[in-house]
């Protein structure tokens, strides 16, 4: 629930020249075994989905992060989801838009490009990174190589302690109709937020009335072409900001989150019911600890 810091991204070298190898790894494997992807100059294109409060193309956030990466990388088709017809609009539904519609309409925009025929590589930022997940466990075509998630909320998120930038006082309002009941159809429907807001101490009103993330973390019934399509991924890469203070809890962005029936304790991935149960992928677990000793 953070937009990205433009100034840690491009300020933290370490992380970036990480992120841009998981990036330039996929062509350089690529060139030898397969001629599909011989447009672009031989590079895999990338799709990224921005954060709360964020738009496609703001010059400071993504619309640098698209631009360095056309730098780094010669030749490499870069979208940047639009959710809507304008900026504006891409920036409100961030904030109002029924997720799982945001889901679909981004599943179209997708496979409409000619460009991205042959697979993508996906990179979502923030509530874009569960956005991005959703995306490859519904619409398998055409097909997401990799998901880099950077401080996605996996587990969704119980509290909203700060807002970037300008969208405080919407936040403010944001947190009030949490407050006043997430779990309502009203809410529900109308607020992005309440659509990945993840009570501990009310696990049953979360799977009951958890409109996306309830479903897309197998929470109601276990859907296997969610489960199969997943594992289609080469890579499942989930980048934590061990200082984030929009986020809470932090865990949420490897795919932990709070204990349930309680809101202290957390709990990680590899502990919880989901991972147990469902097995949301063995993809996740060498990746984090790898994401991890490049970052601390
Ligand atoms: C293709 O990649 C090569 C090597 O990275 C680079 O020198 C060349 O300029 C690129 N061509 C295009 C059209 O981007
Ligand atoms: C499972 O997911 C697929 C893809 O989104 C969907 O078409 C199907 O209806 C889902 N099945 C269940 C039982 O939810």
């Amino acid at each position: 629930m953070h937009t990205l810091n433009p100034r840690v991204f491009v300020s933290g070298s370490k992380m970036t020249a990480a992120l841009l190898c998981f990036l330039l790894a996929g062509p350089v494997l690529l060139v030898a075994g397969s001629p599909v992807y011989t447009s672009n100059n031989g590079t895999v294109p990338l799709v990224l989905w921005h954060g709360m409060g964020d738009s496609c193309c703001n010059p400071l956030s993504m619309g640098s992060i698209k631009k360095m990466i056309e730098e780094e990388i010669s030749g490499v088709y870069v979208l940047s989801l639009m959710i809507g017809k304008n900026v504006v609009q891409d920036t409100e539904n961030g904030f109002f838009m029924d997720v799982n519609e945001q889901v679909s309409a981004a599943c179209s925009q997708l496979a409409r490009d000619p460009e991205l025929k042959g697979g993508y590589n996906a990179m979502g930022f923030s509530q874009g990174a569960q956005f991005l997940r959703a995306v490859a466990q519904r619409c398998p075509s055409p097909p997401m190589k990799n998901l880099i998630s950077v401080g996605g909320q996996h587990q969704g998120v119980y509290g909203l302690p700060r807002c970037p930038g300008e969208s405080s006082h919407i936040c403010d309002m944001i947190r009030k109709a949490l407050n006043s009941g997430a779990y309502t159809d009203l809410v529900q429907k109308h607020l992005v937020q309440a659509q990945y807001w993840h009570d501990p101490l009310n696990d049953d009103l979360y799977k009951k009335h958890s409109l996306f993330l309830a479903d897309i973390n197998q929470e109601r019934v276990v859907n296997e072409t969610y489960r199969k399509n997943l594992q289609l991924l080469e890579k499942f890469v989930m980048v934590k900001f061990l200082q984030d203070s929009v986020v809470d809890p932090v865990d949420t962005e490897w795919f932990g989150f709070l204990k349930s029936g309680q809101a202290k304790e957390t709990e990680t991935l590899q502990e919880s019911a989901l991972y147990k149960e469902v097995t949301v992928s063995q993809l996740v677990s060498l990746h984090c600890s790898l994401v991890f000793l490049l970052f601390s």
